[in-house]
């Protein structure tokens, strides 16, 4: 047993003495491991210093706290968005926009920083446990994603934390949209698929009453819908007319819609994914995010098990990037590079 100060405790030490409060009570008991939650609590409180047992800590046990730590703390800060999204959605229900977007920039902070910090999206994605309805995460995925490629054309931090809240505002015009229309199950009609289409600008419409969200903002939420080759909507513009920020948020949108179940379908894998993305940049998504986002996307699927269509469960060695929806898959000693070989396809990637 050693005494040491607060100052020099490290995250996985495990107390070796009961710690008490004024009271007598005792707040942390002998064998707690401490957390940087502890080691902020007890500074606040004006604690000195602790007995612990002798570290003995393999790397791997420190290892999995910190994996530990930065799960719960991502999936506070998920949550408090969440929630923050929620009650805005609910507000404009009801027709009032009166938030502050400056105030929900800095909530967003924190979460927006974990996730370029931690650079792995997917990887960020797997440790949120929070699960609600694709109405809700949906704007908060988008986000995230869209800030993640924000960082990765290397735009400024302010217009990294622009760009997520574009994603997490782009579809709050749904709240406008009749309910029955947004949770169809069955395929929409032309009118139904109108009055859906409308939400880009009915949201446009709602969020400019409120002077506290910037104009490229608003711009970004009126136009991620639009398409490169003039097809998209509310005002059929083509890319060089489309604003980077809706060019962005459309690649996110397009991504998590796809890797998603939705009411109407399931989810598809995240190759299949990048191949429909890759087809819609020749046509309706920005060519250039798209190959940004592909390449960085599609580097975090080395060393991952994927199994094939023939059932066989494999591992992706190598991603080319001219075909990243079709990498080089080691099966025991066998490679199958499924770039030139088409008879077989990735449908499961664990
Ligand atoms: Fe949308």
């Amino acid at each position: 047993m050693k005494k040491i100060e607060i100052e020099e405790l490290s995250i996985g030490d495990v107390i070796s003495r009961d710690i008490y409060n004024d009271q007598g009570s005792i707040i942390l008991p002998e064998g707690t491991k401490i957390t940087s939650k502890h080691i902020v609590y007890l500074m606040d409180k004006g604690y000195k210093y602790v007995y612990l047992d002798e570290p003995n800590h393999s790397e791997s046990y420190v290892f999995e706290l910190l994996k530990n730590e930065k799960t719960e703390i991502i999936n506070i800060q998920y949550e408090i968005i969440l929630n923050e999204y929620k009650y805005i959605y609910n507000q404009i229900q009801s027709n009032n926009c009166d938030f502050d977007a400056n105030i929900l920039t800095k909530e967003m902070k924190p979460l927006v920083d974990s996730v370029i910090e931690n650079n792995d999206i997917l990887g960020t994605f797997r440790l949120v446990s929070y699960e609600d309805s694709y109405n809700f995460t949906h704007p908060l995925n988008v986000s995230m994603l869209g800030a993640m490629i924000a960082k990765w054309l290397n735009l400024s931090h302010e217009e990294i934390q622009e760009v997520a809240l574009v994603g997490l505002l782009h579809d709050i015009g749904k709240t406008l949209v009749p309910q029955d229309i947004l949770f169809k199950s069955d395929p929409l009609t032309d009118s139904e698929f109108d009055a859906l289409k409308a939400h880009a600008k009915l949201g446009y419409d709602v969020l400019k009453t409120n002077p506290t969200i910037p104009k490229s903002v608003l711009a970004g939420v009126l136009l991620h819908h639009e398409r490169c080759d003039g097809n998209g909507y509310p005002n059929g513009l083509t890319q060089s007319e489309t604003p980077l920020y809706a060019r962005i948020i459309a690649v996110a949108d397009v991504f998590d819609a796809l890797t998603s179940d939705k009411i109407y379908r399931k989810r598809v894998t995240s190759f299949s994914a990048f191949k429909i993305l890759r087809e819609e940049s020749f046509s309706g998504l920005d060519p250039n995010i798209t190959e940004i986002f592909l390449a960085n996307l599609s580097a975090y699927f080395v060393n991952n098990k994927v199994r094939l269509s023939d059932n066989r469960i494999g591992e992706v060695v190598y991603i080319n990037k001219f075909a990243v929806n079709r990498p080089l898959v080691k099966i025991q000693n066998e490679f199958i590079d499924l770039a030139s070989d088409y008879s077989l396809d990735i449908i499961e990637v664990f």
